[in-house]
């Protein structure tokens, strides 16, 4: 089994609050990440994909059809976007990074195992500390 990884970079706002809170139990919990007129990260997506190696190409995966479908199906949909507001698959939900990385594996995964590959983690870096793995379970 090899493991390659592609990283791709988007920009996106968002607030932590939870509605069914008062607003001195969200400042509490989620302090300047409560802010209700946003704020605003530069993510980094690394995604790993694994599989055998094939012969004709000597590619577990095609990069360049990884990048398509980071970009088309996640980055497109996120960069300079409101995660509370303008991205469908996070309507309704905790604009959190670990929730974010959950919904990037269930669009890529179905996408990624049509090219003969598995996906292995959904890595989120939302600032240069802290990171988000995500291993599909
Ligand atoms: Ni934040």
């Amino acid at each position: 089994m090899v493991y390659i990884q592609r990283r791709e970079r988007f920009s996106s706002a968002h607030q932590l609050f939870n509605p069914n809170w008062s607003i001195e139990k969200n400042d509490e919990v989620f302090g300047k990440c409560a802010n209700k007129n946003f704020h605003g990260h530069n993510f980094n997506l690394i995604v790993t994909v694994k599989g055998s190696i094939n012969p004709d190409t000597g590619f577990v995966m095609n990069l360049v059809d990884l990048k398509r479908l980071m970009k088309i199906y996640v980055t497109d949909k996120l960069d300079h976007r409101n995660l509370n507001t303008d991205v469908d698959f996070m309507i309704g939900k905790m604009a959190s990074t670990e929730v974010l990385a959950v919904e990037i594996w269930k669009i890529l995964e179905p996408k990624i195992s049509e090219h003969h590959a598995f996906l292995h983690c959904v890595r989120l870096e939302e600032t240069e500390n802290n990171f988000v793995e995500y291993y599909g379970e």
